[in-house]
């Protein structure tokens, strides 16, 4: 329900206006006439990515409210992908991390009207988190890529990921071989992220385990 709405997020004028410029005068001075619509709407549309780590065995991301693994280059990679960017998580992943993220717009969902943490942004939907996350702020309260980001991640946990799977567009996956317990999945993504951009296999010394880094692009 959200997708028809992706394309009428306007909130971040600045950026678009920049955009929509940019490819009118590239359609104009090329002789290609107006730009189309859909190109401009496409263009202005930041694009929703998940950010996870999963057990090759069966997706488990977290168990007692914990991440299953610590793997010091995979948590460096997550950092350098978020960084600047608005990143979307549920409360409860929220309070298992149990600080804003730094140099990031956090934004948290809850159904409760009273929940207050300092320094995120809470938000009651799904909905009202991507409104959020292409609102723009002014520069003191900028804290990363709200208003223009060219991507939102959402980063967790089970909940979050099952109901913003269908609007992402790009999977930064961490696939580590092990078969840990968990009591949190991540859901089935394989049938409509075929398309793979990118794949690193890797060994971490510290804890022994080898895990892949594979970027996947929505293909249906
Ligand atoms: N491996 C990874 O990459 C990774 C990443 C992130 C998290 N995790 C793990 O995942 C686990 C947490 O996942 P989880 O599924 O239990 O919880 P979660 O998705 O982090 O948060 C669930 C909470 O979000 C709120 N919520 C969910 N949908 C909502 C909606 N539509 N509207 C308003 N609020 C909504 C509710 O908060 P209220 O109860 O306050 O209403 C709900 O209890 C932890 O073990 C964590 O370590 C793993």
């Amino acid at each position: 329900m959200f997708c028809g709405e992706q394309a009428k997020w306007s909130g971040f004028a600045p950026l678009s206006v920049f955009r929509y410029l940019t490819i009118y005068v590239y359609c104009k001075s090329s002789a290609h006439g107006t730009p189309p619509r859909d190109m401009v709407k496409e263009m202005q549309r930041p694009k929703i990515g998940i950010v996870v780590a999963i057990t090759s065995k069966d997706a488990a991301i977290g168990k007692g409210g914990k991440l299953l693994f610590h793997i010091s280059d995979d948590l460096k990679r997550f950092k350098a992908i978020t960084k600047g960017h608005p990143v979307i998580m549920g409360r409860k992943t929220y309070e298992s991390i149990g600080r804003p993220l730094p140099e990031r717009t956090n934004i948290v969902i809850t159904r409760n009207p009273d929940f207050k943490a300092e320094g995120v942004t809470i938000v009651h939907s799904l909905e009202d988190a991507l409104k959020k996350a292409t609102t723009p702020l002014p520069p003191l309260l900028n804290q990363g890529g709200v208003g223009g980001g060219d991507e939102i991640f959402i980063i967790g946990g089970g909940e979050i990921y099952a109901q913003a799977l269908p609007l992402c567009e790009k999977m930064r996956l961490t696939i580590v071989e092990s078969d840990a317990e968990g009591d949190v999945f991540f859901p089935d993504w394989r049938a409509n992220f075929t398309h793979e951009t990118f794949r690193e296999e890797r060994f971490d010394k510290k804890t022994g385990l080898k895990y892949v880094w594979s970027d996947l692009e929505r293909t249906t």
